[in-house]
C-alpha cells in the first residue's frame, strides 16, 4: 500500500475517531473486545482455582450445575476459608434448563437467646467489635442445610461424590496463593485473640505463597457431613463442638439453635429491564429489590448516549443509590418478622415520585432524605460464583461468612470458621455496621430472625432464554456492583469480561460521598462530579465478580483479575 493510501486511512480513522467522541461519549477507549474465558458447554468461575476444578470436575464426571454448586461451596469452605464457608451462610438463585426458577435463602439466623440490644452497653451504646469478633458474633449457620436442600430439590450426584472433593483438600492440603497468604498473615493477631487453641490458620512465621496448610479437623467434619448428612453438622459431634465452643467464648448458639435452623425455599424477586427478565433474590436479601428500584430508574434514560462513567451518568446512578439505600434501611428486614412493603417499593408511580427530586446539574443532600452520619469501611469478604451446565441449568450462589474470616472464632476439633454475621442487623436504630450501613426496626435484632443481606445472585434472560449469571462479594457494594455490570451489558455493549473488569463507583445513602475505584475517573469527570456537589473519595477496590455470560459463540466465563478468580469451560 502506498504512503499516501497509508496516509488517508489513517487520517479518515482520526476523523471517525474525533467524530465519534462528539457523537456519544461510550466506552472511552477505542480497543479490539475483551472476552473471558470461552466454553462450547459448561462454564464454571468461582474466587479460587482450585474450587473452579472442582466444578468443572463435578460437571465433566456427569453432575449438574447444582451438583457443582455444592462441591464448589464445600471446596471454598476449604481453599478459601476468609468467605468460603460452612459456618456461615448464603442465597442461591437458580434457573433450570426448561425456565423453570427459584431461589434458596440459606441466611444465618439469630441465636434463640439474642435480643435487641444484646451489643448495647448500660448507656444504650454499642460496644466496639461485638458484633464482629468473637463468639457473639456469630449467627446459627445455615450453608450445610442449604447443600443438603438443593441436593435433595435439584441434585443428580450421590451426595457423597459433591462432598469428597472438599475433603481432599482439606486433607491433601491447600497451596497459598499471595493474596491468600496476606489475607492469613494480616489476621493472625485476631486469630490468638479469641481462639483458646491453636488454629490452622495460625504460623509461627508469617505465611508466604506457595506454603501448604491442612486441615484435619475441616476434613473431619466434612467426613461427617458426607456419611450423616444433616445430622453431620446440626446434630452429634459437630453440634457439640459447636455448643462447646460458645461456652467457652461467651457465643449464644444452642443445640435447640442448630436442630431448629432450617434453609427456607423462596420466590425469587422478578422484574425486567430493556426487555431482559431479572432474576435476583429477594429478602432477607435487600439486594433483589433494590436492583430492580435501581434498573427502573435508569430505564427511562439513555445512559449509552451519556457514556460510560460520564459524569451525567454517575450523577443519575449515585441519585439513585442515594434513594434506593435509603429506603433499605428504613424498610428491608427479614419478611419473616416484619412486614415489608415489597410491592410499594418497586410499584412504578412509587418510585417516579421518589425519584422526582433528583436534579439533573446538582446532587441531593442525603440529610435531605434521611438524616446520620456514618463511616464505611472496605471488606470485599464473602464470595460469589456462577455456574451453567451443558443442559443449560444456572447456579447463581453468593455466600459468606460477612467480614474476613467471619467472627475469627475456628471451632475447636471441627476446624471451620463462624461468620460474624449478627453484624448486618441493626444493631442500634441508625448507628451504622461494618458496611457504614444504618438500619432500624425492620432489622432490629430477634431470636431466629435473619440479618438483612446485601447479596445479590443475579439472573439475566433476554428472550425468554438464559443470558448472564452475575454476582459479587463486597458487602454494601455488592448491589452497585451488579447494578453496574448489567448496565454495562445492556446499555454499554461491554462483553461480561469487560463488564467485570470496568471500574466501579458506589454511593449508599450514607455516607453522602461516591467511591470510586482508583483510576476510574479522569481528573475532568471527577472535577465536574465536584462541581455538581458530589464528594468524590478514591477507593482501592470495588467488586470481585464471578459471571457468565451466553454468547454466540458458546458460554464466557468472567473472573474478576481484583482476586484469585478463575473460569474455566469446556
Ligand atoms: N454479609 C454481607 C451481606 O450479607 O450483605
Amino acid at each position: 500500500m502506498s504512503n499516501f493510501r497509508i496516509y488517508l486511512i489513517q487520517s479518515l480513522a482520526v476523523i471517525l475517531l474525533i467524530f465519534a467522541g462528539c457523537q456519544k461519549q461510550a466506552t472511552p477507549d477505542i480497543h479490539p473486545p475483551v472476552y473471558g474465558v470461552m466454553g462450547k458447554q459448561a462454564m464454571v468461575s468461582t474466587a479460587h482455582p482450585a474450587a473452579t476444578q472442582v466444578g468443572v470436575d463435578i460437571l465433566k464426571s456427569g453432575g449438574n450445575a447444582f451438583d457443582a454448586a455444592i462441591a464448589v461451596q464445600l471446596a471454598l469452605a476449604v481453599v478459601y476459608p476468609r468467605a468460603g464457608n460452612i459456618g456461615g451462610g448464603g442465597f442461591l438463585v437458580y434457573r433450570q434448563h426448561d425456565g423453570n426458577i427459584g431461589s434458596l435463602d440459606f441466611r444465618e439466623m439469630a441465636p434463640l437467646q439474642a435480643h435487641k440490644d444484646m451489643y448495647l452497653d448500660e448507656n444504650q451504646e454499642v460496644i466496639e467489635n461485638l458484633s464482629t469478633l468473637g463468639h457473639l458474633a456469630a449467627g446459627v449457620p445455615g450453608t450445610v442445610d442449604g447443600m443438603i436442600k438443593i441436593h435433595q430439590k435439584l441434585g443428580s450426584m450421590p451426595f457423597k461424590s459433591l462432598v469428597q472433593p472438599a475433603i481432599d483438600l482439606a486433607l491433601g492440603g491447600v497451596i497459598l496463593t499471595e493474596k491468600e497468604a496476606s489475607k492469613f498473615n494480616e489476621h493472625q493477631e485476631n486469630f490468638a485473640l479469641v481462639n483458646e487453641h491453636r488454629t490452622h490458620l495460625q504460623n509461627e512465621q508469617p505465611w508466604k505463597p506457595g506454603d501448604t496448610v491442612f486441615y484435619p479437623d475441616l476434613g473431619q467434619t466434612l467426613t461427617l457431613i458426607r456419611d450423616q448428612g444433616r445430622a453431620g453438622f446440626y446434630d452429634g459431634t459437630t453440634a457439640q463442638l459447636i455448643v462447646e465452643e460458645m461456652q467457652r467464648g461467651g457465643g449464644l448458639i444452642t443445640l435447640e439453635d442448630l436442630q431448629n435452623y432450617q434453609a427456607v425455599w423462596r420466590q425469587p424477586i422478578v422484574g425486567h429491564y430493556r426487555s431482559h427478565k431479572i432474576i435476583t433474590m429477594g429478602l432477607p436479601s435487600s439486594g433483589g429489590i433494590a436492583i430492580l428500584q435501581l434498573l427502573a430508574g435508569v430505564e427511562p434514560h439513555d445512559i449509552e448516549s451519556w457514556g460510560f462513567n460520564q459524569p451525567k451518568t454517575i450523577h443519575l446512578m449515585t441519585e439513585l443509590e442515594r434513594r434506593v439505600y435509603a429506603d433499605r434501611a428504613t424498610h428491608l428486614g427479614d419478611p419473616d418478622f416484619y412486614e415489608v412493603p415489597i410491592d410499594m417499593l418497586l410499584d412504578h408511580n412509587y418510585l417516579t415520585e421518589r425519584y422526582s427530586s433528583i436534579s439533573y446539574d446538582r446532587k441531593t443532600s442525603s440529610q435531605d432524605i434521611k438524616e446520620g452520619h456514618v463511616e464505611i469501611i472496605e471488606s470485599m469478604e464473602t464470595t460469589h460464583f456462577s455456574i451453567v451446565d451443558a443442559l443449560g441449568n444456572a447456579a447463581s450462589v453468593t455466600t459468606t461468612l460477612n467480614g474476613s474470616f467471619g467472627s475469627k472464632v475456628v471451632v475447636k476439633g471441627a476446624g471451620f470458621l463462624l461468620n460474624n454475621e449478627m453484624d448486618d442487623f441493626s444493631v442500634k436504630a441508625g448507628i451504622p455496621n461494618m458496611f457504614g450501613l444504618v438500619g432500624a426496626q425492620a432489622n432490629s435484632i430477634a431470636p431466629e430472625k435473619r440479618m438483612l443481606s446485601s447479596m445479590t445472585p443475579t439472573i439475566v434472560e433476554k428472550n425468554d432464554t438464559l443470558y448472564m449469571v452475575v454476582g459479587t462479594p463486597g458487602g454494601s457494594t455488592i448491589i452497585t456492583s451488579v447494578f453496574q455490570t448489567i448496565l454495562n451489558v445492556i446499555d454499554h455493549g461491554m462483553t461480561m469480561q469487560e463488564a467485570v473488569n470496568a471500574k466501579k463507583f458506589h454511593h449508599q445513602w450514607l455516607p453522602d460521598e461516591v467511591y470510586y475505584e482508583v483510576n476510574a475517573l479522569d481528573s475532568a469527570t471527577l472535577s465536574e462530579l465536584s462541581t455538581m456537589g458530589h464528594v468524590m473519595k478514591p477507593r482501592s477496590e470495588i467488586g470481585r465478580m464471578d459471571c457468565i455470560m451466553v454468547t454466540d459463540q458458546g458460554l464466557e466465563g468472567a473472573a474478576d483479575s481484583r482476586g484469585d478468580n478463575t473460569a474455566m469451560g469446556y
